[in-house]
């Protein structure tokens, strides 16, 4: 009940989905998080439901001078910054994704956010963690980082990226001593939100949607957010502590075969 505990964590995206479960499941094991989301209602209300021990600040992940004011905020706040959960991101649109016929506008636009939000965090959170003698870095990646992607062309590609940026820093930090990990998590199929999007895309109804993914999963089942969440909690805690640079999958199986 306590994997976390005295470390104060950030988590990105968290007014839904896998954000949400993460910050959760941070504050179960004992971390102060605060959790930030360009949805202010929605994260006002999971900081609520967590309790006391979390806060909710309004982010754009792709602004860089937000990301400099949260750290300043965060290391004022709470004398320490011990773990960044870059969890916010975004589908797109998935027929306008294709290789051939994906505008620059819709590449950006995803990317910006996908991509360019974590690389952001990662590069403001390593002085502030120093700053705390060392932390964990956890980038919620995708399968979709590892497969062929056509009809998800651009998010394939930024979440191929993530998963690179990660090893970058993640050596980056060990090579000089600063006692940071970094480490990237690739979901398969999780049932929320922007999963429901692609499960449903095309126009497909939600429920056959739902069965047909559910069937493509070696283990039968749909991911749920905890199934992410409490592997970022390991990645995140002393557990991991030999763990750096390296990818977790978490698809239930749909990868090995
Ligand atoms: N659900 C899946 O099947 C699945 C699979 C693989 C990877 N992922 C990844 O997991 C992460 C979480 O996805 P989810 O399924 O929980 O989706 P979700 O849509 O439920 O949550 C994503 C959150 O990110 C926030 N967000 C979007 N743009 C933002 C921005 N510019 N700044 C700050 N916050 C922003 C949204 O408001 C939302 O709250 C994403 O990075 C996604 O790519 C999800």
């Amino acid at each position: 009940m306590a994997r976390v505990n005295g470390k104060v964590a950030i988590v990105t995206g968290a007014a839904s989905g896998i954000g949400q479960a993460s910050a959760k499941r941070l504050a179960q094991e004992g971390a102060t998080v605060v959790l930030t989301d360009i949805q202010a209602e929605a994260g006002e209300r999971v900081a609520r439901e967590i309790g006391p021990q979390a806060t909710f600040q309004v982010q754009d992940v792709t602004r860089e001078d937000a990301w400099q004011a949260l750290f300043a905020a965060t290391l004022r706040r709470h004398g320490r910054f011990d773990i960044l959960a870059n969890v916010a991101g975004v589908p797109g649109s998935g027929d306008r994704q294709d290789p051939e016929r994906c505008s620059l506008e819709e590449w950006r636009k995803i990317n910006s956010v996908n991509l360019e939000g974590v690389f952001l965090g990662c590069k403001h959170a390593i002085p502030a963690m120093r700053q705390s003698g060392g932390g964990a870095i956890v980038n919620v990646s995708s399968l979709a980082a590892m497969i062929a992607t056509p009809p998800m062309a651009a998010y394939g590609a930024g979440k191929a990226g993530v998963c690179q940026l990660t090893k970058s820093v993640a050596l980056h930090c060990a090579r000089r001593g600063y006692r940071i990990r970094c480490n990237s998590i690739h979901p398969g199929i999780i049932d929320t939100p922007m999963g429901q999007t692609a499960m449903s895309w095309a126009g497909a109804d939600l429920t056959a949607g739902r069965e047909r993914y559910r069937k493509m999963v070696p283990l039968g089942v749909l991911g749920e957010p905890d199934d992410i969440a409490w592997t970022l909690v390991f990645l995140a805690s002393d557990e991991a502590k030999f763990i750096t640079g390296a990818e977790f999958v978490v698809d239930g199986g749909m990868s090995i075969y």
